[in-house]
């Protein structure tokens, strides 16, 4: 059995970043949703690209398996060419969101800063945020991933309620270990964990940090899922790359528990 404290459940969710159109969005799922069929032990999340998310919703509809958003702009509305807001997220049927993933960090100027401004509006839709952390190598190697995950968590978190924070799912993902093939152990995994939920609980509260699930990402696969699962700090996985496909993620979401 695994020792998860308090009970948390495991959420599983796939990040396809920008992979799938429509119809190949739609063919997925009529392929792994008989897969998963009756599968309430874990949450499971699909967070395809915005042009997919209604195809993903209709054929989703009625299922054990939601849908997210892979991003979203912090205002409610406004002259932002490009961009899709927290109300249109929500009044699409979407019930996550991916927030501060570090390809938008990296790519397109996201900073702890619009995170935590992300964060406050996604609450506000009643959207449950997956807050993305995560420590660059060099970072790693320069000894600075605890000063980098302290940082980002405890910015993401500014201003935030303790009421809407409980809804907060935190997402660890290790930039070296993004599409490289490459996993963090499960205990450095642990150990950045527990580094997330000891700011956690200085930011909000040991009670709300107990309660907050912390996901792990980063070259998840069908052949390492169980053992990362199944380390007590691991709260359910984000999963890149083999999340495009329906057989490898659904054998994903069927990891052993111990
Ligand atoms: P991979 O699983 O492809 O490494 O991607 C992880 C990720 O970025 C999920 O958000």
């Amino acid at each position: 059995m695994s020792t998860r404290k308090p009970p948390r459940k495991p959420l599983i969710a796939a990040n396809w970043k920008m992979y799938k159109t429509p119809t190949q969005a739609k063919e997925f799922v009529s392929v792994f949703l008989p897969l998963v069929h009756g599968h309430t032990r874990d949450e499971i999340v699909l967070c395809p690209p915005f042009v997919d998310i209604a195809t993903v919703l209709a054929a989703t509809h009625d299922s054990n398996v939601h849908v997210g958003g892979q991003n979203m702009h912090w205002q409610a509305e406004g002259a932002f060419t490009g961009e899709i807001s927290a109300a249109m997220l929500a009044a699409a049927g979407c019930t996550h969101v991916i927030l501060g993933h570090s390809e938008r960090r990296q790519l397109f100027g996201e900073t702890d800063e619009t995170v935590n401004q992300k964060l406050h509006t996604a609450l506000q839709h009643k959207l449950m945020p997956i807050v993305c952390v995560g420590e660059l190598l060099a970072e790693r190697e320069d000894g600075k991933t605890e000063e980098v995950l302290l940082r980002q968590t405890s910015k993401a978190l500014v201003g935030i309620a303790a009421d809407a924070a409980r809804h907060i799912v935190i997402a660890y993902e290790p930039v070296w270990a993004i599409g490289t093939g490459k996993t963090a152990t499960p205990e450095m995994a642990a150990e950045a964990h527990l580094i997330i939920r000891s700011q956690v609980a200085r930011s909000l509260g040991r009670e709300l940090a107990d309660k907050m699930r912390i996901l792990y990402g980063g070259s998840v696969k069908p052949e390492n899922a169980t053992t990362l699962l199944n380390q007590p700090e691991i709260d359910g996985a984000l999963v890149g790359g083999a999340s495009l496909d329906p057989q490898s993620f659904a054998k994903i979401v069927q990891y052993i528990t111990f």
